[in-house]
C-alpha cells in the first residue's frame, strides 16, 4: 500500500516514516523544505537501508500534489505538513491559514478527484485551550487561543464536514501532545530555526553549551513545583501511533478523533532534571515571567487511543532526554551546514 506523508521531512513526518517502511508500508514523502532539510531524508534512508521517494512541492499548488497522484496510486495520507510557531502565528495570521488551512483544503480536493479518501491529521492538544480540568478527554470543549491552534481546529472542522458530504472518506485526527526526543539512532530529531520556542529543544541547546541559559516562563502556577505541567511524548511513541491508526483506519465508520499524549504530567524543572541525568551536563536555567498565553497544565487521557488504536506511549521521561540528548549531542547543529 502507498502511503503519501506530507510533511515527512520534518521532525514528527520523518520518525513515522522509518516506522512506516518497517511495518510494510510504501512510503511517499511530500514536503516543501520549507522547515525541513534533505539531510533528514538521507539519514532516514540510512535507518532503513532503502531509498525513498520524495516529491519536492507545496500543498497549496494544486499541479504540485496531481503530480504525486498522477504517478501513484495513493491508499492514504498522512498529514503533517504545516507550519508550527505559535508566536509567528499571531504576527502572521494569513500566512499560517493560507498554509494550513488552503493546503488542507486544496490537499482534499486534489485527494478527492483521483478517489483517494483516507487521510491522517496532525491535530494538537492546543485545540483545547485551557482545559477546565485534567487529564483532557476527546470530548472537552474545543477553544484556540491563536491563529495556530485555529488553523489546526478550521481542519478538523473541515474534515468532519467533508465527511459529512460523503461518508466514503476515512478520516482521523490525531491530537498530540508534547512530542519531544528522537530515533535512537541519534541521526534524525528535531532541529528548531534560530531559537528555539519549545522547551525541549531549549533544554538540549543549553545542555550543549548553545545556550547560555534556559527561561523557565513561571514558577508561580498551581503546580506541583509553580512551573508548568506538560505531556511529554517520545516522537517514537508518537509515529507508532501513527502506524496502528493506518491499519486500522479501512474499520472505523466515522471521523475518529483521538488523543496521542502519555497520560503523565512533567513540570519544567522536572524536565531540567530529566535531561541533566540523560546527559550528565548542567543546565543553567532562570526564572522569568510567564509566557503570554501559557497555561499551567496540560496532559492527556490516553485511553482511547488504547481502546480504538490498541496503542500506548511506552518511552519513559528517561529515555526521550536519552534519545533526545543523543541527537543533541552528536548533532549540535542539528542537520545545518550539511550538504
Ligand atoms: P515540522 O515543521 O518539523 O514538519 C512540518 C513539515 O511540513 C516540514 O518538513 C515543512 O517543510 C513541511 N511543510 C510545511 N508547509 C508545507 C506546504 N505548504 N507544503 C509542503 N510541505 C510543507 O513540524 P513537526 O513538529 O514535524 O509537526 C508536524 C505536524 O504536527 C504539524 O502539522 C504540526 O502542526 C503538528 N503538531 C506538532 C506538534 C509539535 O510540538 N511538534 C504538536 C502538535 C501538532
Ligand atoms: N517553557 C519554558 N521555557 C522555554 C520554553 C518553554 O519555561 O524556553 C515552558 C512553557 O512555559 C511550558 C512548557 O515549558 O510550561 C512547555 O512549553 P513548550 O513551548 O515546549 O510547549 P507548549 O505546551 O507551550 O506548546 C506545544 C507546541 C504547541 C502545541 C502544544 C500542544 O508549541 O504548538 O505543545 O501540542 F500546540
Amino acid at each position: 500500500m502507498k502511503i503519501l506523508v506530507t510533511g515527512g521531512a520534518g521532525y514528527i513526518g520523518s520518525h513515522t516514516v522509518v516506522l512506516l517502511i518497517e511495518a510494510g508500508y510504501e512510503v511517499i514523502v511530500f514536503d516543501n523544505f520549507y522547515n525541513a532539510s534533505k539531510e533528514s531524508i538521507r539519514r532516514v534512508e540510512k535507518i532503513i537501508n532503502q531509498s525513498i521517494e520524495v516529491i519536492e512541492g507545496d500543498l497549496r499548488n494544486r499541479d504540485d500534489l496531481k503530480s504525486v497522484f498522477e504517478k501513484h496510486t495513493i491508499s492514504s495520507v498522512i498529514h503533517f505538513a504545516g507550519l508550527k510557531a505559535v508566536g509567528e502565528s499571531v504576527e502572521k495570521p494569513l500566512k499560517y491559514y493560507d498554509n494550513n488551512v488552503n493546503g488542507s483544503a486544496v490537499l482534499c480536493e486534489v485527494m478527492a478527484e483521483y478517489d483517494c479518501k483516507s487521510i491522517i491529521f496532525s491535530s494538537s492538544a492546543t485545540v483545547y485551550g485551557d482545559p477546565h480540568t485534567t487529564p483532557i478527554l476527546e470530548d472537552f470543549p474545543l477553544f484556540a487561543t491563536n491563529p495556530y491552534g485555529r488553523s489546526k481546529l478550521m481542519v478538523e472542522e473541515i474534515l468532519r464536514d467533508v465527511y459529512v458530504s460523503d461518508n466514503t472518506w476515512k478520516i482521523i485526527l490525531l491530537r498530540y501532545f508534547n512530542p519531544v526526543g528522537a530515533h535512537e539512532s541519534g541521526t534524525i530529531g528535531e532541529d528548531p530555526n534560530g531559537i528555539p520556542n519549545n522547551l525541549m529543544p531549549f533544554i538540549a541547546q543549553t545542555a550543549v553549551g548553545k545556550r547560555e541559559y534556559l527561561s523557565v516562563f513561571g514558577d508561580d502556577y498551581d503546580t506541583k513545583d509553580g512551573t508548568g505541567v506538560r505531556d511529554y511524548i517520545h516522537v517514537v511513541d508518537l509515529a507508532k501511533g501513527h502506524v496502528n491508526a493506518l491499519d486500522r483506519i479501512e474499520n472505523f465508520k466515522e471521523v475518529m478523533t483521538v488523543n496521542l499524549g502519555t497520560g503523565k504530567g512533567y513540570s519544567v524543572l522536572e524536565m531540567i532534571r530529566a535531561f541533566e541525568k540523560a546527559s550528565n551536563k548542567k543546565v543553567a536555567y532562570k526564572i522569568a515571567q510567564r509566557r503570554a498565553g501559557d497555561i499551567a497544565t496540560c496532559f492527556a487521557d490516553p485511553s482511547y487511543a488504547k481502546e480504538v488504536l490498541d496503542w500506548k506511549a511506552e518511552k519513559s521521561i528517561d529515555q526521550m532526554c536519552e534519545d533526545g540528548w543523543r541527537w543533541q549531542s552528536q548533532n549540535p547543529n542539528g542537520y545545518k551546514g550539511i550538504v
